[in-house]
């Protein structure tokens, strides 16, 4: 069921001139608006016929669409999420989860082919655009040797939130009306019979509002690793959804303050000497999960700033056995920002890393993978190689003269 006008009418009325200044996106949503969970679990968990991660410990369960019990995330409202978790290793044992959207449809994983001793944790995280209904779960290997660790220490957690609601449209209507990048006209008190008009008319499109309109790529997929799951076809199905109404949005382009990525790459990445080969290449990616704004280029591998802000970045590699883990987080031409390192010998395991970059329009994001004999990084269909990113907060335009007097004459009862 797609968010009913009544409630959404507030939400927008509400919308207030300091808070669209900044953050909007997220700061003004209205509590119909808010969905967020973050849970863990406090025993550890064996491979079997029930592979549904379930949860006790419950942190946050905002909008109440987490059912700890059952372990299922349940999308109430449409829009895209980004989801973390982490599981520990039990002893002696295979791990293997993977995120699952609905049924079958393997979005990432977390994975470690190790049978030592040792009990460590492993970390993946994936943004997804979902619709109403929807499903988000963890699924544990069914076999056996596969098992995940946890105790009263929590080494196994869940979390998503929604970073974007597909009410944006709308919501950045409000915003520009309201918008203090373009010189107003008005006192707010004064925003009375047009822009009711205005409201009323965006209003007549409510049931369209939970459309997707922006471009969106996604690969579906009933996949998993033949070495790990037997039973499962080893077949990749890949639908791409085409742009709808694509010319209906270009008149909001502009004024769109979203962007996020998250894509995955199905293949291993092999460093080699070569010379004459281009110096530090962009690793590419292969699947798009979603890219709101298109600032990502899939093929080329890199993220081009359109909007002002602090950005979060977060990204996932897996090991190759026998070769050492180097894929560093950069900005622009080679201003290192973070990196992911292992030289641990003969495992395979996920590493991840994460962490917020203040950007300028033109500034680029990319991952880079040491390209050397003896380096390289793991993945398959599964997709262990994951990069996300998406805009928290644009940048609040440095206030002018006639701005800053209206802000204040605006808190004036
Ligand atoms: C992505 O980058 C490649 C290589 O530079 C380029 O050929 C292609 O046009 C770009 N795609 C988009 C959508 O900009």
């Amino acid at each position: 069921m797609p968010v009913p006008a009544t409630l959404l009418l507030p939400v927008l009325l509400g919308l207030s001139w300091a808070g669209g200044a900044r953050g909007f996106a997220r700061l003004n949503q209205d509590v119909e608006l808010r969905s967020a969970f973050s849970v863990a679990r406090t025993s550890s968990m064996e491979g079997g016929p029930k592979m549904t991660v379930t949860f006790d410990a419950v942190y946050v369960n905002i909008g109440g669409d987490f059912e700890a019990k059952a372990g299922l995330f349940r999308c109430r409202i449409p829009g895209a999420y980004f989801f973390s978790f982490t599981v520990g290793k039990f002893p002696r044992k295979d791990l293997s989860v993977m995120l699952m959207k609905n049924r079958n449809e393997v979005q990432a994983i977390v994975y470690e082919e190790n049978s030592g001793e040792e009990r460590k944790v492993q970390s993946q995280s994936v943004m997804l655009q979902l619709d109403f209904g929807d499903t988000i779960w963890l699924r544990l290997h069914g076999d056996p040797r596969y098992a995940l660790y946890s105790n009263t220490g929590h080494y196994t957690t869940f979390s998503g939130y929604l970073v974007y609601p597909d009410t944006y449209d709308y919501q950045a209507q409000q915003h520009r009306h309201n918008s203090p990048y373009a010189p107003r006209q008005a006192p707010p008190q004064e925003h009375t019979a047009a822009s009711e008009d205005k409201e009323a008319a965006a209003g007549r499109d409510l049931p369209g509002l939970t459309d997707r309109k922006m471009p969106r790529v996604e690969l579906e997929e009933e996949e998993e690793e033949k070495r790990h799951v037997k039973e499962q076809e080893d077949e990749v199905e890949e639908v791409v959804e085409e742009e709808e109404e694509e010319e209906e949005e270009d008149e909001d382009e502009e004024d769109d303050q979203r962007s996020a990525f998250s894509v995955g790459r199905t293949q291993s990445i092999m460093g080699v000497d070569q010379r004459g080969m281009p110096q530090h290449q962009p690793v590419s990616f292969d699947s798009a999960f979603v890219n709101i704004g298109e600032d990502f280029n899939v093929t080329r591998g890199v993220f081009t700033c359109r909007v002002a802000g602090a950005y979060y970045f977060s990204f996932n590699v897996g090991k190759l056995p026998h070769k050492t883990l180097s894929v560093k987080l950069m900005k622009n031409q080679l201003e290192v920002q973070a990196m992911i390192y292992d030289d641990s010998q003969g495992e395979k395991a996920l590493q991840s890393q994460s962490l917020m970059l203040a950007l300028k329009p033109g500034d680029t994001v990319w991952l880079y993978s040491h390209q050397k004999d003896g380096f390289g990084a793991y993945s398959n269909h599964a997709k262990y190689i994951t990069f996300t990113g998406f805009l928290v907060y644009p940048d609040v335009p440095a206030p002018s003269a006639t701005s800053s007097q209206s802000k204040a004459g605006e808190r004036k009862p």
